[in-house]
């Protein structure tokens, strides 16, 4: 039987493949390709194209076209964690143990090489490679454009900064963290629901499942930032203590926070299980979210 890390890696493969075929296409290249490049291949696990490719999964769904969305996703996450990084935000220097884009370039290459991997995951999705109905593709956009925006991971990010220092309750950090963490993770389950037309009530319980693998995704993020270490982690620890972020680490304590992500991830695989069979991988990429070390 092959290990999750394996499938992963395999994900991660197919995952690049794509990329660089977008990213590499001659007639694209600019003075931002290589940054972006930087952005977006400098060692990311591929984790949410792992859970979009294994929600698929469950309901037959091809598994190119899963990759292809899978890399737009990343495209945002990549741009996420550019922003994320810059002085303004989180003051990071390092990322996948490598100099954050904005010290490895400056600030202004990684705000733009940033911004154009947003807008390259709308070129990805509503590209010829992408084999669906025209309906379906526009849902997938518009669905991801409310995920990225105000209401999902940049209203979120702006919680995070706004929340540092202050006394924030604990149902406020969970809100906060669904919106910058959730809402990705959100869109690799219901965007499978969108390609398979289901009815409102099964979208919206594969949304909500993806929500709640973001936020446990967030939260072992943050006990990760607690107890990992810099050199296997690939960025800075111990910071989110020092910056006085509202995260349920900071507010409960490592061992608490540490239940309630076991709790968290019984509620998940229940979820799951009940999409019916072939949940096998998918149920592996969630015990692999608290496994992890970085
Ligand atoms: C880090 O995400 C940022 C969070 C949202 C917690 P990942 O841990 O998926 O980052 P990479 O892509 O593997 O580096
Ligand atoms: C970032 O959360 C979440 C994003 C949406 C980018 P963090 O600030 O905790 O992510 P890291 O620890 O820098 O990767
Ligand atoms: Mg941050
Ligand atoms: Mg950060
Ligand atoms: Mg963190």
């Amino acid at each position: 039987m092959k290990s999750f890390s394996y499938k992963l890696n395999s994900i991660k493969k197919t995952t690049d493949l794509y990329l660089k075929k977008v990213l590499l296409n001659k007639r694209k290249r600019s003075n931002l390709t290589h940054p972006m490049k930087y952005g977006v291949f400098s060692g990311g696990k591929r984790f949410r194209s792992a859970i979009i490719v294994n929600t698929g999964k469950i309901f037959n769904i091809e598994s190119k076209k899963l990759i292809i969305i899978g890399s737009a996703i990343e495209c945002i996450h990549a741009y996420s964690l550019m922003h994320d990084d810059l002085p303004s935000m989180d003051d990071d220097d390092l990322r996948r143990g490598k100099p954050s884009a904005h010290k490895k370039f400056n600030e202004f290459t990684a705000m733009l090489a940033g911004n154009s991997l947003l807008t390259m995951a709308f070129e990805i999705l509503s590209s010829k490679d992408l084999k669906l109905k025209q309906n379906i593709k526009i849902d997938l956009i518009n669905t991801l454009s409310n995920c990225s925006g105000s209401l999902g991971l940049a209203g979120g990010q702006y919680s995070d900064l706004t929340f540092e220092n202050k006394k924030i309750s604990k149902s406020k950090i969970i809100q906060m963290q669904k919106k910058k963490t959730g809402e990705l993770f959100s869109f690799c389950c219901e965007s499978v629901a969108i390609i398979k037309n289901l009815n409102k009530k099964k979208r919206n319980n594969l949304k909500k499942i993806g929500l709640n693998v973001g936020l446990l995704f967030q939260i072992t993020d943050d006990l990760i930032d607690y107890k990992g270490d810099v050199s296997v982690v690939g960025k800075p620890t111990k910071s989110d203590q020092k910056k006085g972020k509202a995260t349920l680490v900071n507010l409960l304590g490592y061992k608490q926070t540490l239940n309630f992500a076991l709790e968290l991830k019984k509620k998940i695989d229940n979820d799951i299980i009940k999409l019916g069979p072939r949940t096998k991988d998918l149920l592996e990429a969630v015990n692999f979210i608290l496994k992890r070390k970085f």
